[in-house]
């Protein structure tokens, strides 16, 4: 339908290293190429997509009278978890700046500056191990405000989400959604982001464990710990001696577990397992009732101190779900919020307690007597989660915003006075001129997209993102650099 009278060549293309049609499976070369992989069509409306839920939320922000405020990249080191990356300071011979793992301490201090409502799209910085949905470099939707409660946070972020999902999707998601206590979480799924499209939930047996003539049930019983089990319906089948063997193996050597007992039921309903041998009939017989075996189940046990065992059971439970297709509706969007989430956790390899979120989480007002009464396992956070499809978007918390009660908390966590003033003596300094009561919470942006284009990887929704082993395969960085260069920096 053009007719030409005149062509004139703007340039020159070399033989395509791929398809830019279509699946291309080696990742690798797609991002060796990423500006030819970026011309993929599938690509191209992930970056569009991007775009839209980027600008869904700083419009939604604005109308709400939230300001966009920047926060240094080059600061002070903020504990969220992750190691930190570090810059050396060429004007301060030896020192350091780190890149923020958020800007956790910067939101605060807003707070306490008069920027009652604070947001920005932030980039944040977390040198940890990477998986499908973590990178080195990610962007959070990142929201601080002052008076408010953790309801109201809530209810901004469905408002949030809905408006993305609308507008980046076209879908309806029902708010309010959900909650389900931490506790909850852990017990029947295993997971504190449980996904709940599908059953498969833990059951407890300890009680039915309680006189057991099993050794290692019995020791496991005795040292404080649980007893408990999932029963994967059906999933005899696909289960042969060798796999169950691979799935304890794996169980071991990835979860940490003790091990990974189980019972296979074939179709005349007789058992296969290497411990029912141990239990009484009695045993057996409330076994089967709790647990509704049936001919063609395969139960998985998981026995371990509460914490452990659940999240043993968790994860087989996903891995269940995989192997016998549970997710019917792959259209479903569930999410929910996890609340009263535990303020600490007892590490026990380091011997110390640490901040199941961030230091700066504060206390249920009613648990501060068993913070200040060491009863710190007890001690529930202000704090909550959003999960969609067991996979968490974002967390936050109130906070707090007494000095004493953040120096109480440092302190709790080993950090004493000394290191207190050194690492944080700026927010302490802040928390005595007045500073408003404040809360807020960060979205994982990145991840968000990644789900609602509902592709496997993070990658897949990041322009240029970093492979797996934290490599930028198109620049070849990071790169060795030269002795002069290093001199300049002290090192
Ligand atoms: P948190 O550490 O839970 O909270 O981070 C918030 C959200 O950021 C996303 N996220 C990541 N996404 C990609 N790659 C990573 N390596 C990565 N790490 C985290 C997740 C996560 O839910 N300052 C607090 C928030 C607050 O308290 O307001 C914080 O950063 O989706
Ligand atoms: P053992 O007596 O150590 O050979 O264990 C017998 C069976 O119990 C094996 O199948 C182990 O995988 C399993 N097992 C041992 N410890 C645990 C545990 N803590 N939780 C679940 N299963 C276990």
């Amino acid at each position: 339908e053009v007719i030409a009278t005149a062509l004139t060549v703007l340039n020159k293309s070399d033989v395509l290293p791929f398809q830019i049609e279509g699946k291309v499976s080696n990742e690798d070369l797609r991002l060796e190429y990423r500006y030819l992989d970026l011309r993929r069509p599938e690509m191209a409306r992930n970056l569009r997509l991007r775009h839209r839920v980027t600008k869904a939320s700083r419009d939604y922000f604005d109308e709400q009278g939230f300001l966009e405020v920047e926060t240094p990249i080059l600061s002070n080191p903020t504990p969220e978890g992750a190691r930190d990356f570090l810059v050396p300071a060429r004007m301060s011979p030896g020192a350091f700046y780190a890149l923020p793992q958020a800007p956790q301490q910067y939101k605060q201090l807003l707070q306490v500056a008069g920027v009652e409502k604070y947001f920005q799209i932030a980039r944040c910085f977390r040198d940890e191990d990477l998986r499908a949905e973590r990178q080195l470099e990610f962007t959070q939707v990142d929201v601080e405000a002052s008076f408010i409660t953790d309801v109201e946070i809530q209810t901004l972020i469905e408002g949030l989400l809905a408006r993305i999902f609308r507008e980046s999707k076209g879908v309806e998601i029902p708010t309010p959604f959900p909650r389900m206590p931490f506790q909850e979480a852990m017990d029947r799924f295993g997971s504190d982001k449980p996904d709940t499209r599908f059953g498969l939930e833990i059951v407890e047996l300890s009680d039915i464990f309680a006189e057991t003539q099993f050794k290692v049930f019995h020791s496991i019983l005795a040292s404080g710990g649980v007893i408990r089990a999932l029963n994967a319906k059906g999933a005899a089948e696909k289960f042969s001696k060798e796999q169950l063997k691979k799935w304890e193996e794996w169980a071991k050597t990835e979860l940490g577990a003790k091990g990974l007992a189980y019972i296979k039921t074939n179709a005349a309903g007789e058992w296969e397992s290497p411990i029912v041998k141990f239990f009484s009939d009695a045993e057996k017989a409330a076994l089967a009732e709790r647990l509704d075996i049936e001919p063609g189940d395969v139960v998985f046990f998981g026995a371990d101190q509460w914490h452990a065992a659940c999240e043993t059971l968790g994860r087989v439970r996903l891995r269940c779900a995989e192997l016998l297709e549970l997710v019917k509706d792959s259209d479903a969007l569930n999410f929910l919020w996890v609340v009263d989430f535990p303020l600490l956790m007892f590490v026990p390899e380091d011997n110390k307690w640490v901040a199941v979120h961030h230091p700066f989480t504060r206390p249920k007002a009613e648990d501060i007597p068993l913070l200040e009464a060491g009863e710190f396992a007890k001690v529930r956070a202000v704090a909550y989660d959003v999960v969609l499809n067991g996979v968490e978007l974002g967390g936050g918390s109130i906070r707090i915003h007494e000095k004493e009660l953040q120096a109480k908390m440092f302190e709790t966590l080993g950090i004493g006075p000394e290191e207190q003033q050194e690492k944080f003596g700026h927010l302490l300094r802040a928390f005595s001129f007045g500073a408003p009561p404040h809360g807020g919470i960060a979205l994982g942006l990145d991840r968000l997209v990644m789900l609602i284009t509902g592709t496997e990887s993070i990658r897949d929704v990041i322009a240029f993102p970093k492979n797996n082993r934290g490599l930028d395969l198109l620049t070849q960085s990071p790169v060795t650099v030269d002795h002069k260069q290093l001199r300049e920096l002290y090192i």
